[in-house]
């Protein structure tokens, strides 16, 4: 199953090549700015440095989103930060610890990885992940990551 979650996950990536662009229900276009989408009641400040949030513990899936930050021109953004927070498997957020949340910047191309545990989809909202991202010296996004086919295709690939 891990395999199968991975690969399905990084031709997504592949698709939709433009952080983050899962928000989207298609891949963005050169020119087209990644729209925001509401922080949510659970963001906090200062996690940790990691691109890895796995928890040994957890029972869901792994998880590995992939992309690349690029700017209005389409020219990729390094050291833009990139901090990332989801549910856990049970659809609950961390809010006395970080487990699901930490921060990373991406590379001289843009580019960054994260690697997390499915999260879990809670009442009256799709499954999703939340991100901020900041290109150096310029304003805060705040938007979130949703799965292509949401429910119902984790479902059919027995990933749920
Ligand atoms: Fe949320």
């Amino acid at each position: 199953m891990g395999s199968l979650t991975r690969r399905r996950l990084l031709v997504a990536a592949a698709a939709l090549p433009v952080l983050p662009a899962f928000a989207q229900s298609r891949p963005l276009t050169c020119g087209e700015l990644t729209g925001a989408q509401t922080e949510g009641p659970f963001f906090k400040t200062r996690t940790p440095l990691r691109a890895s949030l796995v928890e040994p513990g957890s029972k869901a899936p792994r998880l590995v989103v992939a992309g690349q930050v690029l700017s209005a021109s389409c020219k990729p953004v390094p050291n833009a930060l990139l901090d990332f927070w989801h549910a856990d498997e049970d659809g609950e957020y961390d809010n006395s610890g970080f487990r699901y949340r930490g921060h990373q910047f991406t590379d001289a191309q843009g580019r960054y990885r994260l690697v997390t545990n499915v999260p879990a989809e809670y009442p009256g909202r799709a499954r999703h992940i939340h991100v901020k991202v900041q290109a150096p010296g310029k304003r805060v996004l705040t938007t979130q990551l949703y799965f292509p086919g949401g429910r119902v295709r984790l479902r059919r690939r027995g990933l749920t």
